[in-house]
């Protein structure tokens, strides 16, 4: 790899990617490979702090990687992997457990709402989840992390752990920033505007999935949740105007038109316009990266061998921060 700063990232292959998904995360990842060495994993470890079912698993992290391919993550050029295929995240994960406060986890937003949304298995793994997360970006001497709103707060604790660390042993770690996209950090639910769109939302109105049909994602725009005011105004901060603040935001992300330039282009204009060329605009966003989508998932042999590829040189690269963790604290290496 040639010597420019250091990118990680990566989507639980859980449910289905969301415009959400993209938006915050994928599409900055595009963005920013030429400028950095990227490494993107399918976080299959961090997915069963939920409990999935092992085919469609299987079947979601393959497809996680077409998609990210399909985006336009060119695999020659970045290194992308399965989690799971590389020993060191479980491994440093361990290790960094122990170093790592029960208080601090406890005051993890995703942790107290998960647990919320799964009463019945508020397992210890979505507990420390956090830390194996902070092992993901660690073990590669991360730079930046491409992440939504959401994940800012793991990224702190990432920080902090690493300082601590570092502040025992010496300088093992780089201390890694997250990064947000301008539009599209939060891309909120089509219809509870209020709540982030979410891949795992029981109600698939709720969310667009990168996968659904361009008629059906045309039609859950045209049915988002607005409000009766009639005015395409963004207003920051004020609940009832939501859903037009959020589908505001979905047109600059995906246009990559400023949030003042959309609200003076629709001054006077109707919701039903609006909504119109939102689908629209959205639909043609998506509909090349679908169509790479079914060629490339298709083709096994290909995705086989960009993820055994990627998992040689991630283990690579991370075994070199394990041996250097494991030396530190006093392991027999
Ligand atoms: P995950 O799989 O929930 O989401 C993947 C990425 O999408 C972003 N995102 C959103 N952005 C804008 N609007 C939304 N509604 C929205 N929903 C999700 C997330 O912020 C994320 O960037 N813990 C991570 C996966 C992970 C990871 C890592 C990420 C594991 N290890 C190391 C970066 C570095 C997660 O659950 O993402």
């Amino acid at each position: 790899m040639e010597n420019k700063k250091i990118i990680f990232s990566g989507v639980q292959p859980s449910g289905n990617v969301t415009l959400g998904n993209y938006l915050g995360a994928i599409k900055n990842w595009v963005d920013l490979q030429e400028e950095y060495n990227c490494i993107y994993a399918m976080m299959d470890l961090h997915s069963i702090t939920v409990r999935q079912n092992p085919q469609e698993l299987k079947k979601k992290t393959l497809d996680l990687l077409a998609l990210y391919i399909a985006c336009g993550i060119d695999p020659e050029q970045n290194i992308l992997f399965v989690q799971s295929h590389n020993h060191c995240h479980a491994e440093l994960s361990w290790v960094l457990n122990c170093y790592t406060y029960m208080g601090e986890l406890q005051r993890m937003t995703q942790f107290k709402d998960k647990s919320k949304n799964h009463a019945d298995n508020i397992n210890a793994g979505l507990f420390t989840y956090p830390v194996l997360m902070a092992s993901d970006i660690l073990l590669y001497q991360t730079d930046l992390v491409p992440v939504g709103k959401d994940q800012m707060q793991h990224i702190e604790i990432c920080r902090d752990i690493a300082e601590r660390f570092n502040g025992i042993y010496g300088d093992v770690f780089k201390i890694p920033e997250g990064f947000m996209p301008k539009a599209g950090a939060k891309v909120m639910s089509l219809q509870e505007p209020t709540k982030k769109m979410s891949k795992s939302d029981e109600n698939p109105k709720a969310y667009i999935s990168m996968l659904d049909d361009l008629n059906v994602i045309a039609k859950k725009i045209k049915s988002a949740v607005t409000d009766s005011e009639g005015i395409i105004e963004y207003r920051e901060g004020d609940e009832t105007k939501a859903g037009i603040n959020n589908l505001i935001t979905i047109l600059s992300a995906v246009t990559g038109k400023s949030i003042e330039s959309i609200v003076s282009e629709y001054s006077g204009k109707g919701y039903g316009d609006f909504k119109a060329d939102v689908a629209e605009a959205v639909v043609e966003c998506i509909r090349p990266i679908r169509a790479e989508f079914d060629k490339i998932s298709q083709d096994k042999k290909y995705l086989t061998d960009i993820y055994e590829d990627g998992a040689m040189k991630a283990t690579r690269i991370a075994e070199r921060t394990l041996k250097k963790v494991y030396k530190k604290v006093g392991f027999v290496v």
